[in-house]
């Protein structure tokens, strides 16, 4: 059931490509330039009246909310807070009827996330759940649902349902653009265009596997780990923090750029490898983050760079560089999470731990 593979886990890295087809399929219409979600509900005036979007979510299905901030304010122009499930009933929220309130979870049953959830449904906003799970209590519970087709995830560690809902929030955002008026239809024509050529970037990337298994052999035995991204990227790092210390159990944090000189700066030294995501992007200020770089670097840092395949800049900089296909800056987020689960699965393995039942952690987190 494994197909082959020695942990589920590897197997869900493997399957990104088929997943996201699978994501994809009948959904974008690109004579059109829209996009059709099977469940969809909502009229052209509801969408004219959301003043705001909510996003509630945990752990791994968070980090895509804030990646789906980017994509939403972007193409839709509809101010996005993305907030922890955990946290949003215990404070006194501000939601109202005008607001779209959407919960993103693989399993569509974590406590936290339902809990919030309801709590906005109560208090009349707008729900949309962003599940995996057909049938599931979230999926149950909202005015309108949307699958990511990711297939079951068994390993805890999500991998494939993370990159399906960061490819389904894209296609929420170009629906929500056109709805609102605030993308054309060649706008959107040229976001669905890049969003076909996502399955076989994302084949693309997993060929870099090897020179990742390099990497974390050279790694395997650090203590701590730094991620650093910027815009879009920033996700990517807490993202590739979190897979890291979840099945390593290696200490890792993931920062956005801006903020290492604000703190984590003072951790660097020679023993501390630090990832750097740098894909030449506009809104992921790649001069500033390759000034992160040569920061790291003249601490005595260890710096693994993930850049664009053409990049011949930053290169030389780095000690370790891995290579990602060129995605347009909303996509480059699924490209690059690629290395990281790689990286995170190859340093596991090594350590000889349990990869798809790493210690203290439950697939779906029932309990608050
Ligand atoms: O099923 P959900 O997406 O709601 O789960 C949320 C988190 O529990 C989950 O993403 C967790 O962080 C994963 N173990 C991360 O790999």
């Amino acid at each position: 059931e494994k197909g082959g593979y020695k942990h589920f886990m590897h197997k869900e890295i493997h399957e990104q490509p088929r997943a996201i087809a699978d994501t994809l399929r009948g959904r974008m219409l690109l004579t059109e330039g829209d996009v059709h979600f099977e469940t969809w509900n909502l009229t052209q005036e509801q969408v004219q009246t959301f003043t705001k979007v909510t996003i509630l979510a945990c752990g791994t299905s968070w980090h895509s909310g804030v990646a789906g901030k980017h994509m939403i304010e972007s193409l839709a122009r509809l101010p996005v807070e993305v907030e922890l499930a955990s946290e949003f009933r215990y404070r006194d929220p501000i939601v109202e009827k005008s607001h779209l309130v959407i919960a993103i979870s693989q399993s569509g049953e974590t406590a936290d996330t339902l809990a919030a959830f309801k709590e906005a449904k109560r208090l009349g906003a707008h729900t949309m759940a962003i599940c995996n799970v057909i049938g599931s209590a979230m999926t149950r519970e909202a005015n309108l649902h949307v699958l990511t087709n990711a297939g079951p995830e068994i390993g805890v560690a999500s991998t494939k349902a993370f990159t399906t809902q960061l490819v389904t929030l894209y296609l929420l955002a170009v629906k929500l653009g056109r709805m609102r008026g605030t993308l054309s239809v060649e706008g959107a024509q040229e976001h669905l265009t890049h969003l076909t050529q996502v399955p076989k970037m994302i084949e693309d990337v997993l060929k870099c596997e090897p020179q990742v298994k390099r990497v974390a052999r050279e790694f395997m035995n650090a203590q701590d780990f730094l991620f650093l991204g910027r815009g879009p990227m920033h996700p990517v790092a807490l993202e590739g923090a979190l897979k890291l210390k979840e099945i390593s159990y290696i200490h890792a944090e993931g920062y956005a750029g801006g903020e290492m000189k604000h703190g984590p700066i003072a951790l660097i030294d020679e023993k501390m490898p630090v990832v750097v995501i740098a894909p030449k992007q506009p809104h992921i200020a790649y001069e500033k983050i390759i000034g992160n770089i040569e920061e790291v670097r003249a601490r005595g840092g260890k710096v693994i760079a993930i850049l664009d395949e053409d990049d011949n800049q930053a290169d030389t900089l780095a000690d370790h560089v891995i290579r990602i296909p060129a995605a347009c800056a909303l996509l480059a987020p699924v490209v690059a999470t690629i290395p990281l689960q790689l990286l995170a699965y190859h340093v596991a393995e090594m350590r000889g731990n349990d990869v798809d039942q790493p210690r203290n952690l439950a697939k779906s987190v029932t309990v608050e």
